[in-house]
């Protein structure tokens, strides 16, 4: 049983690159706590598979096996498992049924945006939408996932953050003065973070110098749109971002970044490189906050003195209430 929040086990969560799944591979990851293994049949048509990585004979981790065409075998005798996880072959016994426990426990698995997204409990809608995703002549990036010790709310709050950036991001960016212009909402379909005007950056002998205006919505806990249009400079342009945080362990998390944009696609590789160096900084960031969990509002336990909040902090204030108003456990105190 995985003790995670009903609001996160029935969400899509992205495990890996569609790329690194080819017909025949064998992968692991880790999602709620539970170990998966994912695998594709050598059929190249065959959608990948996300199964609980334990072979219901002995326990072994399916992962070691190997795939024979459509099934997947198991290191240990070698029991094969077809598709639906049903167990078809035990080599020692071929013409015995097996057993009815010999069924891995599966679990939904889709390949969207060039990643692969997996739900552990009864997904409550579709894959994230990210409509921009499909539009006419726009790039369409996936980032490096990004590994990181820290809660997922942890990241997604660095990620509506707006006056960390003169100074985490120092060497990296140049952007805005502290602004307050920024409104902040919360509805029943979340957070809608809007209307900053970046006012005319100064470069200061930094790589990146522009003016834009954004908005935001968190619609879910772990995910956070981002649509923000530059108006000068080497990356001008509209983006539109799906930032999606994969909850490995309640302080273990991915961050996995889709991008739309009409940028120039010449700025790509230069893009990709700044891009990077400022989640990862983000990613940085969040492993070092103390506590390890988000501190809702008000707190779910008292063990560390509550976090100052100015009002330049109110898009995060508003999510640790929202946090905690929809009732989330998992990764907070
Ligand atoms: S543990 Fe898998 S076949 Fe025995
Ligand atoms: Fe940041």
């Amino acid at each position: 049983m995985i003790a995670a929040d009903p609001i996160l086990l029935n969400d899509w969560h992205a495990v890996a690159k569609v790329e690194d799944c080819p017909p025949g591979k064998i992968l692991t990851t880790r999602l709620l706590g539970e170990d998966l293994v994912l695998w594709r049949p050598l059929d190249p048509q065959a959608p990948v598979q996300a199964w609980q990585d334990r072979c219901p004979h002995r326990g072994a981790p399916l992962s070691l096996g190997k795939v024979c065409d459509r099934t997947l075998a198991c290191v240990y005798h070698g029991w094969e498992y077809d598709p639906t996880g049903k167990c078809v072959l035990i080599p020692p016994h071929p013409a015995l049924e097996p057993p009815a426990g010999a069924q891995i426990k599966t679990y939904h698995c889709r390949e969207r945006y060039g990643a692969v997204w997996v739900c552990l409990g009864t997904p409550s809608a579709d894959v994230p939408p990210f409509p921009e995703w499909d539009e006419p002549n726009c790039l369409q990036i996936l980032s490096e996932p990004i590994h990181g010790n820290a809660s997922g709310f942890r990241l997604v709050e660095i990620g509506i953050d707006f006056t960390h950036f003169r100074y985490l991001h120092n060497q990296t960016e140049c952007n805005p003065q502290v602004h307050e212009d920024f409104q902040v909402e919360m509805t029943t379909d979340g957070i809608t973070v809007c209307e900053r005007h970046f006012p005319d950056a100064d470069s200061q002998g930094k790589r990146v110098t522009y003016t834009s205006t954004s908005s935001m919505k968190i619609p879910h806990p772990l995910r956070l749109y981002s649509y923000i249009e530059i108006t000068q400079g080497p990356y001008k342009g509209r983006f539109a971002f799906l930032t999606a945080i994969t909850p490995v362990e309640e302080e273990k998390s991915v961050q996995w970044s889709f991008t739309a944009t009409n940028m120039d696609k010449a700025m790509l590789p230069q893009w990709l490189v700044f891009n990077q160096q400022v989640q990862q900084e983000d990613v940085w960031m969040a492993e070092r906050l103390q506590p390890k969990r988000m501190p809702l509002i008000p707190p779910t336990d008292n063990k560390w003195p509550a976090d100052l909040h100015v009002p330049s902090d109110r898009s995060s204030v508003t999510y640790r209430k929202w946090l905690k108003q929809i009732g989330v456990t998992y990764g907070v105190c």
